[in-house]
């Protein structure tokens, strides 16, 4: 076995706000989180809107300091790194976002942003050698190197999504956060850049944080998924097993409401409900291992 290329232990992140007559209040957005993500592994992040997913990658990515816990990038804690010792990492683990419009830069030719990370860490050469290197990650992601020129609204969302992928993939990481990165696409679209995805994981053996709402891609895609409800994983586990014998409610819940292809199956299809406001964690609750790595969050008497 191989170690961790990312673990995660114990996050806490909760947000001061005022509500409703200035009342103070805290959000525990994210209260204690812990997983790790193997060399070359996807591990899908799913949950309820709100339930802390896209937190927990901002903190994975250093973007938000947690209060509690640490991540750890190829054994390395990343919160004891000076802004300076960080710069590798950041090199390292990339982002790739849900709007693909919001992350690019209107006024700025595609194959420029693509780019910028080139310069940015002096990677790539000269700027022919850039241009070349820039031609190449064009292809990789399925995109004809002529549009190089173009503007970002002169592309379709998926074309727009593979230039924000384009660019995450241009240092070669080693890891990439994906917050729902298909979300925003035409379903038919979606498809495409999840393959795009595990074309790029087979040939760059790149590992994967796959933020999603899509549990039927997660399926296809990751090979660990987690359940996030409130705040905390309620499941965890190889994708088969959590898939096919869950055992927390709420991932039953989640499950129950994904459209099964085959029209037999799908007519007996029965929603299990699930009140995720009224449900609160037991008290002293732990992951239990139900096995093979397959664990679940219960409290003492379960
Ligand atoms: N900057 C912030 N200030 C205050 N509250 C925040 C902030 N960011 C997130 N939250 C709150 O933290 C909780 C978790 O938010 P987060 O965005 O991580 O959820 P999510 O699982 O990604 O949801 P979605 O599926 O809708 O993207 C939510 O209740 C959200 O309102
Ligand atoms: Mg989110």
């Amino acid at each position: 076995m191989s170690a961790p290329l990312l673990q995660v232990e114990g996050l806490r992140r909760l947000y001061r706000s005022r509500g409703w007559m200035g009342r103070r209040f805290v959000t525990r957005a994210v209260d204690g989180v812990s997983f790790t993500v193997m060399p070359g592994e996807t591990l899908g992040l799913v949950g309820e809107s709100g339930s802390g997913k896209s937190t927990t990658g901002r903190l994975v990515l250093g973007l938000e300091a947690p209060d509690q816990g640490r991540v750890l990038f190829d054994a390395t804690d990343l919160g004891q790194l000076s802004q300076a010792a960080r710069k590798p990492f950041r090199k390292r683990m990339q982002v790739v976002f849900q709007d693909p419009y919001a992350a690019l830069n209107p006024r700025m030719r595609v194959g420029e942003f693509v780019e910028e990370p080139l310069v940015v860490h002096g990677q790539g050469g000269n700027a022919g050698e850039r241009r070349d290197r820039v031609a190449d990650l064009f292809r990789t992601v399925g995109l004809d190197p002529a549009f190089m020129r173009r503007f970002p609204h002169e592309f379709s969302g998926g074309q727009r999504q593979r230039v924000g992928i384009a660019r995450a993939i241009a240092l070669n990481p080693e890891f990439l956060v994906a917050d729902e990165p298909i979300t925003a696409l035409d379903v038919s679209i979606q498809a495409q850049i999840v393959n795009l995805f595990q074309d790029l994981q087979q040939q760059m053996g790149l590992a994967l944080l796959f933020i999603a709402h899509d549990l039927s891609m997660v399926r296809y895609l990751c090979n660990r998924v987690a359940v996030m409800l409130k705040g905390r994983i309620v499941e965890a586990g190889p994708t088969g097993a959590v898939f096919d014998d869950a055992r927390h409610p709420y991932t039953q819940a989640l499950l129950s409401a994904v459209p099964v292809p085959d029209p037999a199956i799908e007519r007996g299809r029965r929603r299990i409900p699930f009140d995720a406001g009224a449900f609160v964690f037991p008290p002293e609750a732990t992951m239990h291992d139900v096995g093979g790595g397959h664990l679940v969050l219960q409290g003492e008497d379960a």
